[in-house]
C-alpha cells in the first residue's frame, strides 16, 4: 500500500498506471505551464445563447409541399380527388362543384384566389404550391374539361394574388 501516501512523487512504481491523473501540484517541474489563456475561450458559450430563437419552420413542417410539376399532374394529384377526373364535380356526402364548363373560370383571378386561399370546403394551397405550380394547374383547368380560356396566367400574376 505504498501508493497510499500523499507525498508519492518520488516513487517510480505506480507511475505507469495513471500518470495523467496526478494533481498538477505534484509535478513541480511543470508547475509553470498553466494555461492562463484557455479560460477566455469560454466566452463563446454566451454567444451561443444569443442565437436567433425566432426561426420557426412551421409552414414547411405542418403542410407538405407538392413536388409535382405541370398542370395535368398537379390536377391529378391534388384536385381530381374532389373535382373528379373530368372536372365534373360531385354531389354526395359533400358538394364539389364542376370545373368543367364553369363560367366562373373566365377570369383567371378567381380560380387563383380559390386555390391560394381555399373556399368553404376546399382547403387553401398557398403554402403547398409555388407560383409556377398554381399558374400551371389553373391554366390547365381553364383549358380543359370544356373550358377554353386561352389567356394563360403567369407566375408573376399568381404572386400578386398571394394572401
Ligand atoms: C378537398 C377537396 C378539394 C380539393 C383537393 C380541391 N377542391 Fe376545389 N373546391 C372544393 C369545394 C368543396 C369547392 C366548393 C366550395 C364552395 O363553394 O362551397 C371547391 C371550389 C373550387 C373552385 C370554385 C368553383 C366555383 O364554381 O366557384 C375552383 C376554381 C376550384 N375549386 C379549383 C380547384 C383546383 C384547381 C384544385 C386543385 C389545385 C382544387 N380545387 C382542389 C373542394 C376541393
Amino acid at each position: 500500500m505504498a501508493a497510499a501516501g500523499t507525498g508519492a512523487g518520488a516513487q517510480q512504481a505506480p507511475s505507469a498506471s495513471a500518470p495523467a491523473a496526478r494533481p498538477a501540484g505534484e509535478t513541480p517541474h511543470q508547475s509553470t505551464t498553466q494555461q492562463p489563456g484557455a479560460r477566455s475561450m469560454t466566452k463563446r458559450d454566451s454567444a451561443d445563447a444569443a442565437k436567433p430563437a425566432g426561426f420557426n419552420p412551421r409552414f414547411s413542417s405542418s403542410s407538405e409541399h407538392f413536388v409535382q410539376q405541370g398542370g395535368e399532374r398537379l390536377y391529378q394529384s391534388i384536385c381530381q380527388g374532389c373535382h373528379m377526373p373530368q372536372g365534373e364535380g360531385a354531389k354526395g356526402a359533400g358538394f364539389y362543384p364542376a370545373l368543367a364548363k364553369n363560367a366562373r373560370l373566365a377570369s383567371g383571378a378567381y380560380p387563383v384566389y380559390v386555390v391560394l386561399s381555399g373556399l368553404h370546403g376546399m382547403p387553401p394551397f398557398a403554402h403547398r404550391l409555388d407560383d409556377q405550380q398554381v399558374a400551371d394547374v389553373v391554366n390547365y383547368v381553364r383549358t380543359h374539361f370544356g373550358n377554353s380560356y386561352q389567356d394563360a396566367l403567369t407566375p408573376e400574376e399568381v404572386k400578386k394574388q398571394r394572401p
